[in-house]
């Protein structure tokens, strides 16, 4: 196994990856440069994602307006059983873990049917992954833990052989919302290929509904969503010795219906310019100028359905809540190569 060893004791195992990442990434960075030189302006929603984005992100979760968290859960725990009793015995891969609160409802019903617990949880926040690995280790009894400080894409790369029958991996929370059509499809490649034939995939998906409904839960009363927003800026200050002043941004947050996606953006209040002194780079904003920090799309679910079978993960069951407001679609890697 690569990368540098965090933690090893008999239970808990974990490696961080983000090493071997930035050396094959020319330059750490190299993203928020490309998005902040764009027209119009970007970055990767990975950057909200620092110790106090991780946490602000578990605050959106227990929002009134914020459902996809709710209903995702009520989903896991409905129908927990019936994953574990199609899978069988399996490891639970989990890509973006985070605080794992919605896993563990499936390691509850793979408990409750018997089959031995092993979860791989993936994230780029160390804190997040090795906190909640030390609780998990604490109510699981059973459980072992090998955890990957990584993005996505190397972590799928650098998978440690399994050790049991099956593996599932878990995309769930619709954080494959946050990828462009394209990237999306080149997600769902990756995962056919680092799924042996009769692994599993778990795919959590918001889906399309009322306007009021999606644009409320972007936009809570308490403002917690724009202090998830803003502070990217922050993290980006502290990573890349930058000079963001986060009170000359606002957060805004609107659903584009043609394109079926929540839009969110930092706009900027005045002219300012802005360096980033690691990265040898300084941005000029306009006033109202709009940098998108993140998209969000909301799926159909038999055309999400149809996607999947179409590479390679055709659907075996699908789960919903009685309103149709979130999927979670169990797919199963086809035997078929491409
Ligand atoms: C974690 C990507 C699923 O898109 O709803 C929540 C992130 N952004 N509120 C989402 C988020 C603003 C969330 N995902």
């Amino acid at each position: 196994m690569t990368g540098i060893l965090k933690v090893d004791s008999q239970r808990l195992t974990v490696h961080d990856l983000s090493d071997i990442e930035n050396r094959s990434d020319a330059v750490d960075g190299q993203d928020v440069i490309e998005g902040l030189s764009s027209q119009p302006k970007f970055l990767p929603p990975k950057y909200f994602y620092d110790q106090r984005g991780s946490q602000l992100f578990d605050q959106i979760c227990e929002l009134p307006e914020y459902y996809p968290t709710r209903t995702e859960t009520a989903i896991l725990k409905e129908f927990g059983g019936a994953i574990a009793q199609t899978t069988g015995p399996c490891e639970i891969v989990e890509l973006g873990s985070g605080s794992a609160t919605k896993t563990r409802f499936l390691l509850n019903a793979y408990q409750s049917a018997g089959h031995p617990l092993r979860y791989l949880p993936i994230d780029v926040s160390e804190t997040a992954l090795v906190e909640s690995s030390k609780q998990l280790l604490l109510e699981y009894s059973a459980l072992t833990i090998h955890g990957l400080i990584s993005t996505y894409e190397p972590a799928l790369a650098k998978l440690p052989a399994a050790q049991l029958p099956a593996r599932m991996i878990c995309f769930i929370g619709s954080t494959i919302g946050n990828l462009q059509p394209h990237e999306y499809s080149a997600f769902l490649d990756r995962m056919a290929r680092s799924l042996r034939p009769k692994d599993y995939f778990l795919l959590g998906i918001d889906l399309q509904k009322e306007v009021s409904v999606l644009e409320a839960a972007y936009n809570d009363s308490r403002g917690i969503t724009a202090a998830f927003n803003l502070n990217m800026l922050r993290h980006l200050n502290y990573r890349f010795d930058g000079d963001f002043d986060v009170d000359c941004f606002a957060h805004v947050a609107c659903y584009n219906q043609e394109s079926h996606q929540i839009e969110m953006h930092l706009e900027s209040l005045k002219a300012q310019t802005v360096q980033l002194k690691a990265l040898g780079l300084t941005v000029r904003f306009a006033s109202g100028e709009r940098l998108l920090s993140e998209i969000s799309r909301k799926f159909d679910l038999e055309k999400t359905a149809q996607t999947l079978a179409a590479r390679h993960l055709p659907v075996v069951t699908t789960f919903t809540d009685q309103n149709r407001w979130f999927g979670l679609l169990l797919c199963q890697r086809s035997p078929d190569r491409c």
